[in-house]
């Protein structure tokens, strides 16, 4: 039986159309003392991906990581201390997205209780990563 979370994308699209250029997709994500991941990256190479694994394997924790990265917390849990992975002190959920054809990263991250998120473009730090792609509270 497959142990681990694999992710299946599909065919590579050989040229962004219009549309999927105003896309903001997610080329990879990578997470670290987060949930059940000790360290692990993922990267996505397609409009369209799969997520397999069995039960508990982490599958939900990668999609919850994602939504993290969107609204700076867990769909789940506002206990920033049941997102750390268990005896450890913070996490790191870093991504590398693609809009209009420019790299933009984003890094959440939680240590010691202390929470911070950041989007950088371009290699530029733009703005706390809550006002760059969250809806105003
Ligand atoms: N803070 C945490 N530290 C370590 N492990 C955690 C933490 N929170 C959850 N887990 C572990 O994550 C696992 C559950 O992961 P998840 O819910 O993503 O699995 P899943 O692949 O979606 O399972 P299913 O197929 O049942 O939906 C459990 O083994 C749980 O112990
Ligand atoms: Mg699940």
């Amino acid at each position: 039986m497959q142990k681990d979370v694999l992710t299946h994308c599909g065919r590579r699209h050989s040229g962004p159309s219009n549309h999927q250029n105003s896309l903001l997709t997610v080329s990879s994500i990578a997470l670290t003392q987060f949930k059940n991941y000790s360290h692990r990256v993922f990267r996505f190479n397609s409009r369209i991906v799969g997520i397999t694994g069995r039960n508990g394997s982490g599958k939900t924790n990668l999609l919850d990581a994602i939504y993290y990265l969107c609204f700076t917390k867990s769909y789940f849990s506002t206990a920033e201390s049941q997102n750390v992975q268990y005896t450890m002190n913070g996490f790191r959920i870093e991504a590398a997205l693609l809009r209009h054809a420019q790299e933009e990263k984003i890094v959440c991250t939680v240590k010691d209780g202390r929470k911070t998120s950041r989007s950088t473009m371009n290699r530029t730090t733009a703005s706390p990563a809550t006002s760059a792609i969250s809806p105003p509270s």
